[in-house]
């Protein structure tokens, strides 16, 4: 009987203990970072609780999109593609023309975007003061009823977390392992002075940090015409910020309007740009000349790619 009476106590401690686990309930809730996390995927920050950060931003496509255009509220669509939001924290900017320039000033931005959750800053602070719970979670972490700065404050804690750097790529890195004769072959090929793309995308999350124009801008079918539009600077002309490239085989489709499916026609555009689009206008120098690149160096370079997803995002085929 005894006996029993433990097993059941034991049963029902480990069922708390597992459900405890997996419910994110308010009182588990202690850091900005975790109630960022739950912010991410709140509705009420939209006009008409629809959408959430993570409804454009999903989680198990490296907080990217699958389309070329998200849906915001009320069944509109973005001007751009949404972009990962992972390996943020080391960024000088954000957004494909850089008009953000840290973390928490981003973050308001989408919530009163009329396109994407169309929300006064204040009427979202306003609802979450209303809220007990919310209340209850920003008077414990912040000391203080809920206000745009601390918003804006957990949103930014929470992304800064989402660093990704556990790849093959990395275990290369390492010396944990090798990697295949394809992907060694892609590598070379990537930092080389044949393929370029270490003129741009290099660092620890393979960007430069910097904005380029790679020929998506002819001011006719391709019009956005990208930083010029916040630096005024004729310079700019169709320069888009350099996108890293950690999980880029899991956020596509690719470049600011998504033009491109996959990350194999990625490596056509660049090979031959001309092929895509007439008469671009500014594109960088690295770009002037198609690269000449084979069939089989084409793969390989996909193949390297493909290394830098992280192993959260490993998909069973
Ligand atoms: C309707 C879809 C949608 C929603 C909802 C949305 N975003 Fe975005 N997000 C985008 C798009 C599209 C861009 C790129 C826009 C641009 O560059 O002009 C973007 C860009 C970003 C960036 C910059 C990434 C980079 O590479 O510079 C961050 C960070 C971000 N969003 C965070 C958030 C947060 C936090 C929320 C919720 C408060 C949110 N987003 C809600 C679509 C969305
Ligand atoms: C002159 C600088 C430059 C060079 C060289 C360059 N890139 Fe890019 N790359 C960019 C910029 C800028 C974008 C975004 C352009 C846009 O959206 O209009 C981009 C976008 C991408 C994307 C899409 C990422 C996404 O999230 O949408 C991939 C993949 C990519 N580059 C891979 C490569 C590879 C592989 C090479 C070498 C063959 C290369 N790049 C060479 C600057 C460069």
């Amino acid at each position: 009987m005894k006996k029993t009476i433990l097993f059941i106590a034991s049963l029902f401690a480990f069922i708390l203990l597992i459900s405890a686990r997996f419910n994110n309930r308010p009182n588990e809730i202690n850091t900005k970072e975790a109630l960022g996390k739950k912010l991410f995927s709140e509705k009420i920050l939209s006009r008409d609780s629809s959408v959430s950060c993570a409804s454009c931003h999903i989680p198990s496509f490296a907080f990217a999109d699958t389309v070329a255009f998200s849906i915001g509220i009320g069944g509109v669509a973005t001007d751009r593609n949404t972009p990962s939001v992972l390996n943020m924290k080391n960024r000088p900017y954000f957004f494909w023309d850089g008009r953000a320039s840290s973390l928490e000033e981003q973050a308001l931005m989408p919530i009163k975007n009329p396109d994407e959750m169309g929300l006064p800053i204040a009427d979202a602070v306003n609802r979450l003061n209303k809220n007990p719970t919310y209340r209850q979670l920003f008077k414990k972490i912040f000391n203080q009823p809920v206000t745009e700065k601390n918003l804006a404050a957990a949103f930014a804690a929470f992304e800064k977390t989402l660093e990704t750097v556990d790849s093959k790529f990395d275990d290369w890195s390492n010396n944990i392992n090798n990697l295949s004769a394809s992907e060694e072959r892609g590598r070379l090929l990537f930092i080389g002075s044949k393929a370029k793309c270490f003129d741009c995308h290099f660092m620890e999350d393979f960007t430069d940090d910097a904005f380029k124009n790679i020929g998506l801008f002819n001011g006719q079918d391709l019009n956005d015409s990208g930083r010029i539009l916040i630096s005024r600077s004729k310079d700019d002309l169709g320069k888009f910020k350099t996108p890293g490239l950690r999980n880029v085989a899991v956020t596509a489709p690719y470049m600011h309007n998504g033009m491109f499916a996959t990350l194999e026609d990625v490596i056509e555009y660049y090979n031959e740009p001309s092929r895509f689009v007439s008469n671009a206008e500014n594109t960088d120098k690295a770009l002037s000349k198609p690269l000449g690149l084979t069939q089989r160096e084409k793969k390989d370079l996909v193949a390297f790619l493909k290394t830098l997803t992280d192993k959260k995002y490993y998909r069973t085929k």
